[in-house]
């Protein structure tokens, strides 16, 4: 199985790139045969979605349509399309991903999606271009903590609770890949 984990964050060996390689060590655990392609959105040139629409109009290609815009996403779209699981790690800036997250996930909204799915009385929501069970999990890290949650991740049982973290990505992972 290959796992391709995508880190949106700006700093390298901090908080998401961290739990992002826990969850990778849970993965390369389950199997000797499990392969890892690990990608810094900051390290590539990936640029803005330009609204042309022309991949959104392209109904039948599969497994994505092309875009436009030739940057390092031309790759990154072939790496998606070998993975059989992904991660996306990133921070929480001002409450949601981050901007390179953002421009990233602009960018294969289209090309890995089209136009044909209804939801909540919504026509037009993306609906995968190709059907392949590709799971995949999400590691949001954010700064600001609430009061009320403050015991749980400060405090001197701090590194148990550092070692349960790590425990809980292994486990995340392995739930993913069965
Ligand atoms: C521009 C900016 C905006 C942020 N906004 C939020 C926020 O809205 N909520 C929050 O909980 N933390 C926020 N943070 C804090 C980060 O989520 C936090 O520092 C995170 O752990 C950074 O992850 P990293 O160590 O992988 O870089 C923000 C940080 C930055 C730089």
């Amino acid at each position: 199985m290959h796992l391709l984990a995508i880190v949106g964050s700006p700093r390298k060996n901090q908080k998401t790139d961290t739990l992002v390689d826990k969850a990778i060590e849970g993965f390369k655990s389950l199997n000797e045969d499990n392969t890892v392609k690990k990608i810094y959105l900051s390290d590539h040139n990936i640029n803005y979605c330009k609204d042309c629409l022309v991949c959104w109009k392209e109904i039948k290609a599969e497994p994505y349509a092309k875009c436009v815009i030739r940057d390092d996403m031309d790759w990154i779209y072939e790496e998606i399309v070998k993975a059989d699981r992904l991660i996306f790690g990133t921070p929480v800036h001002m409450g949601y991903a981050t901007g390179m997250v953002m421009t990233f996930l602009e960018r294969i909204c289209w090309t890995f999606g089209r136009p044909e799915k209804n939801y909540l009385d919504v026509k037009g929501c993306p609906a995968p271009r190709k059907m392949v069970d590709r799971k995949a999990i999400i590691i949001a890290v954010s700064g600001m903590i609430p009061p009320r949650y403050k015991r749980f991740v400060t405090g001197r049982h701090l590194r148990l609770k550092e070692q349960s973290t790590i425990r809980s990505m292994r486990k995340l992972l392995e739930n993913v890949c069965r």
